[in-house]
């Protein structure tokens, strides 16, 4: 016989795959009927084949054999668990998007069970390939990324001042506020100052309402005076003159007696109040800030 040339090997293997596709296409068209069909006349064939292939058996050893022997040989096996492969692939390419259902279908080729047992579906397991592999790679990637930026951001964002320090509380007996209509007393640490009036108790920040300068207790005009820009405020913070678009702005303060309980503490606008226990303590939040009244 003579060797085949190059050309007709080409045509061969073009025929062969062409034959495949053909059966493949027709496979992932047959309803499950069919296809349980299809599996039964093979598994006859195969049977047919193995029983002409085999030494003649007794007479009466057949019957039995027919109805019960349902094995398939091994390359019939393969060749079944292939195409079943294939026609899933075709199934879930045709099916459209749903990386799931793909994933899935590709992993579970239901085949015909071997060794003459009764037909029953078993799965094939399918390793992840190359693009599967990477996309789960990436997704859990990106996944603890984001977990690590959110918990970072959390904290960072996550307020930390501490009693005492500027932007957390301060607490200070009542009477280290001065009298009605006295100078008001600093406190650099929580950029405050205690100021008391007529009205009673308030606590003001420090910086001026106009571009963030210190300002000062002018004793002599008996006033709160910006060197920088000449913005004036009377003692409870009001707005007198200058660029300041408002009065001095005031801390949130709330007054507790001996025992904790709260006795007193300001309104939303800032307002002072009056304090009647000598024992009480101020507690001023730093943190929260009430902005001053707009000017007239
Ligand atoms: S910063 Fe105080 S008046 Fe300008």
């Amino acid at each position: 016989m003579a060797p085949m040339t190059e050309e007709e090997k080409a045509a061969r293997i073009a025929a062969a795959k062409a034959r495949a596709a053909e059966i493949a296409a027709q496979r992932a068209q047959e309803t499950p009927e069919q296809r349980e069909a299809r599996l039964a006349a093979a598994k006859v064939r195969a049977e047919a084949a193995r029983t002409a292939a085999a030494p003649a058996a007794p007479q009466s050893a057949a019957p039995v054999a027919a109805a019960t022997a349902v094995a398939i040989s091994p390359q019939e096996q393969f060749r079944e668990a292939k195409v079943a492969q294939k026609q899933r692939e075709m199934a879930v390419a045709q099916a459209g998007p749903g990386a799931d259902a793909r994933v899935a279908a590709r992993r579970e080729a239901v085949v015909a069970r071997p060794e003459g047992k009764a037909a029953a579906p078993a799965v094939l397991a399918m390793p992840l390939n190359r693009r599967e592999f990477l996309m789960y790679a990436w997704s859990a990637s990106l996944a603890f990324f984001l977990a690590g930026s959110g918990i970072g951001t959390f904290f960072f964002i996550l307020p930390r001042f501490k009693a005492g320090e500027f932007g957390g509380t301060f607490s200070i007996p009542v009477t280290q506020f001065p009298a009605a209509g006295a100078a008001p007393v600093p406190n650099d640490e929580g950029k405050y100052w205690l100021v008391r009036t007529d009205q009673g108790y308030n606590v003001l920040y420090k910086v001026c309402t106009h571009l963030g300068c210190l300002y000062k207790w002018e004793g002599a005009t008996n006033r709160f005076e910006c060197p920088c820009h000449g913005s004036k405020f009377q003692l409870d913070g009001t707005y007198i003159e200058g660029p300041a678009p408002r009065g001095l702005d005031r801390f949130k303060i709330t007054v507790v007696d001996a025992s904790g309980n709260t006795i007193a503490q300001n309104d939303a606008k800032g307002d002072p109040f009056q304090v009647n226990d000598p024992n009480a303590i101020v507690r001023i939040d730093t943190g929260s800030r009430i902005q001053g009244k707009p000017k007239a």
